[in-house]
């Protein structure tokens, strides 16, 4: 089958918003007094913003209510958009603007499937906006990863089967979203966590058109 799409998660795999997610995540923890470890975030990438701190409550022992909740993920958000707020071009991950280049040159079509709500804004200050064909973002969905709908629906707005786009993801949920959607997925990082995945690369730097014609 000809490959005519590439689909991308965002956080971790187009740039490193990853570990300023956990840096939010982690000082809620600590406030709360929750153990918290980048382990323990591997469970969250991926995941929406509210599935992220039930998982993270769920490791203390108090129960709070929605109106707390909802305190706590605004707050980490708010965080989280500090810490990203100086973020441009040069934190784009290692080998992506050539490829998405190479995309475009080859009139491959570009999508991205990320369960942020804040992907518009990072795409933005990374200048990468203009180069996708189809954006669906946290807002869009209503069902998270490892639901494969956010893959789903950018096929379907780039007019593409699943079986005709490759996905490229660095959490084990995503990986497990590709897969069920009927993409050919390509996990970014380590094997152990994303072994469901078609094929597994250590680093971004490792992607390039020569995937196109392995599946
Ligand atoms: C991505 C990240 C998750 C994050 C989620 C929601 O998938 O991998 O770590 O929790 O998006 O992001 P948001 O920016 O909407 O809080
Ligand atoms: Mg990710």
């Amino acid at each position: 089958m000809k490959i005519k799409a590439c689909i991308f998660d965002l956080d971790g795999v187009i740039v490193d918003t990853a570990k300023y997610h956990f840096m939010a995540w982690k000082r809620l923890a600590d406030e709360l007094n929750i153990p918290f470890t980048e382990n323990d975030n591997e469970q969250l990438k991926g995941v929406s913003r509210t599935t992220s701190l039930e998982i993270i409550l769920r490791k203390g022992n108090k129960v709070y209510s929605d109106t707390e909740k909802q305190a706590m993920a605004m707050k980490k958000n708010e965080w989280y958009l500090v810490y990203c707020s100086t973020i441009n071009e040069t934190e784009i991950l290692p080998g992506i603007k050539p490829f998405l280049d190479a995309l475009k040159v080859n009139h491959i079509l570009i999508g991205l499937g990320s369960a942020s709500k804040n992907a518009l804004l990072i795409l933005d200050k990374l200048n990468l906006t203009s180069y996708f064909d189809a954006i669906v973002d946290g807002n869009k969905i209503t069902e998270a990863k490892p639901n494969p709908m956010v893959f789903l629906k950018a096929a379907t707005e780039l007019n593409v089967e699943p079986m005709e786009a490759i996905v490229f993801e660095d959490a084990e949920a995503g990986v497990e979203a590709a897969i069920r959607g009927g993409f050919y997925a390509i996990g970014i990082g380590d094997p152990e966590i994303l072994g469901k995945a078609n094929l597994v690369l250590r680093s971004t730097n490792e992607i390039g058109m020569e995937l196109l014609n392995l599946n």
